[in-house]
């Protein structure tokens, strides 16, 4: 018997200015998408964009449904979006900004379980590492430089073929 550590290392910036050009693009994709979210039960509005290798930017947003479960998160419906338009084109990076309707959130928000999952099979399929950043609506920003940061030991389906 033995113990397996595992790290992960994130990296912070204090603030949206440290982030490159290009990052910020996607940030701001992120917070008009947010922004249009449809959050009516929970009040709670998280925007996705999705970096394309090809320079293309995707978003998604919460799309919510008064039969709960029936809903899908911003980062599912941008990276499905990505998925189902662009299907042979890798995913970069992927930016996530949340707010409650009614105030701003100054603490990253990071990602659901289901949503790593699913990032963990794009980062597998395209065999190219997806960055993930990740913030709330104000303050610092968390990023990964892959998914293999938030999700480690994912399930995979091939494992078993
Ligand atoms: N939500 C996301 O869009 N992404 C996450 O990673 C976690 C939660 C949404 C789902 C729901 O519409 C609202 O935030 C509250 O959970």
């Amino acid at each position: 018997m033995k113990k397996i550590d595992i790290t992960t290392t994130f990296t912070e910036y204090e603030n949206v200015t440290e982030l490159s050009e290009n990052i910020q693009e996607l940030l701001a994709a992120a917070e008009e998408a947010r922004e249009k979210a449809y959050a009516p039960y929970s009040h709670f509005k998280v925007g996705a964009a999705v970096l394309l290798a090809n320079g293309e930017i995707v978003t998604g947003n919460n799309q919510e449904n008064g039969a709960f479960p029936s809903g899908l998160c911003a980062e599912r419906v941008a990276l499905f979006a990505a998925g189902a338009a662009h299907p042979a084109v890798e995913a970069e990076a992927l930016f996530i900004t949340a707010r409650a309707v009614d105030h701003d959130l100054e603490e990253p928000v990071a990602p659901c379980g289901a949503c790593r999952q699913v990032m963990a099979e794009t980062e597998r399929n395209q065999r190219a590492k997806l960055r993930v950043y990740f913030m709330g609506t104000t303050g610092r920003i968390l990023a990964a430089d892959s998914v293999e940061a938030l999700l480690p030991y994912a399930f995979r389906f091939r494992d078993w073929e």
